[in-house]
């Protein structure tokens, strides 16, 4: 009988999840995840980070461990130490006290909160610009929330490079004052970031035009292998915008490999100290009415790490690890790609970085991949490299070779 919901709109399963319950279902004996973006081992298993480990143990033989509430802006250590993690120790944005930072769901939860505070506090724009293409998800947070979006040009197919003069066109031909989101580092799905250079341009450019900046940090340290140069982008972005109060959504789930526990800040980079007290206040009542403290332990956890100086010092080695094997990986693909005389030119494979790469794969190779060689990836053709290791890449160059002749025999 029908009812007062019967008209609601079923969706389609959410493509990364969705593409994860299939790669679950899936009973062929070899088959390949290169969908979601979670780290492994070489072995194909998720990896906790010895420092992570580390920590859990000395967080439960404290003394003084429990599971009390935190306050509603968060653990203040980690609060504390996040930003100095991402900012820099030496910011000048800490020094002058001119940041308001709340702890949140990982990035996604500090991007929502960066919705709700565009939606309710910023009256110049109601449109955010996403690049082209973007993290599905950017879309749906934003959009959830009444904002609108809309994208700038970010990746050239022909090239499959960035296309910078369409970057900073769309820059520029945005009305003054619109929300720019940016990546970081280690550009999502597209593994391809500016080079310093060309994020000066870019930089330069949004404060022409007195963009309102979002950078969106989910990879620092997973990039590189260094927290410094993974976090270069964003520190010139404060130097540059100074005038320009500046939103930072920073994720531990990939780089601190605690993808569940949904470890994250928000942070407000302020032109000066005016007005933090209320602003902090707003953010605490978004906090307080939504999940009204945020969960402990991933944060305690990460502020373990990032104090304890040996602790951050194996979290260190921990990220040249991962970022490491990941780009051994980029090269074992490349390279047997090109021993099989794939058609086409895949050194793109291993000049992108961070978890993904751009293969360039089209829709219907993509899904040749899932359904004949049980090698899957989203329909864009990003494959989170993370999924590759030595028993598993050349199966799936030979399944990409296959999948490129087969297609350009139609
Ligand atoms: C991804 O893009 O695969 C990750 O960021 C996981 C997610 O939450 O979508």
């Amino acid at each position: 009988m029908p009812h007062l919901f019967s008209n609601i709109e079923q969706l389609p399963p959410d493509a990364l999840f969705g593409l994860k319950a299939r790669y679950v279902a899936d009973d062929r004996a070899t088959k390949v995840d290169l969908g979601i973006g979670a780290y492994r081992d070489e072995n194909g298993k998720p990896w906790v980070l010895p420092s992570v480990k580390r920590a859990e143990k000395l967080l439960q033989e404290d003394p003084s461990y429990n599971h009390e509430y935190l306050p509603i802006q968060g653990f203040a250590p980690f609060v504390t130490a996040a930003a100095q993690v991402i900012l820099g120790e030496d910011s000048p944005a800490i020094a002058e006290k001119r940041l308001v930072s709340v702890q949140s769901l990982s990035g996604t939860g500090a991007l929502h909160v960066a919705a709700k505070f565009i939606k309710k506090f910023y009256s110049k724009s109601e449109t955010v610009y996403l690049s082209k293409p973007t993290w599905a998800n950017h879309f749906q947070v934003f959009e959830t929330i009444g904002l609108k979006t809309a994208t700038y040009a970010y990746w050239k197919d022909e090239t499959k490079s960035l296309d910078l003069e369409g970057y900073l066109r769309d820059i520029e031909s945005a009305p003054e004052g619109s929300v720019f989101l940016l990546h970081a580092c280690a550009h999502n799905p597209t593994g391809l970031d500016p080079t310093p250079e060309e994020w000066t341009q870019i930089l330069n450019a949004i404060k022409k035009k007195n963009h309102l900046p979002i950078f969106d940090s989910a990879y620092q340290g997973f990039a590189s292998g260094s927290l410094e140069k993974d976090a270069w982008a964003l520190r010139e972005g404060v130097k540059i915008l100074k005038e320009t109060p500046i939103i930072v959504c920073q994720s531990f789930a990939k780089n601190v490999g605690m993808y569940g526990e949904r470890v994250g800040a928000f942070h407000l980079v302020l032109p000066t100290d005016e007005n933090k007290a209320a602003i902090l206040s707003q953010l605490q009542v978004f906090t307080r009415s939504e999940l009204s403290n945020p969960p402990a332990y991933g944060a305690k956890v990460v502020a373990k790490v990032l104090t304890t100086p040996e602790l951050r010092k194996q979290w260190q080695d921990d990220l040249i690890t991962m970022s490491q094997r990941i780009h051994k990986q980029r090269l074992a693909l490349r390279d047997r790609l090109v021993k099989l005389q794939t058609p086409g030119n895949w050194d793109h494979i291993v000049n992108q970085q961070g978890m993904f790469s751009f293969t360039g794969l089209s829709k219907e190779q993509v899904a040749r991949l899932e359904s004949k060689h049980a090698v899957y990836m989203t329909a864009n053709g990003r494959a989170s490299v993370a999924g590759l290791n030595e028993h598993n890449v050349e199966y799936v160059a030979n399944a990409i070779d296959e999948v490129v002749r087969s297609a350009s025999k139609l």
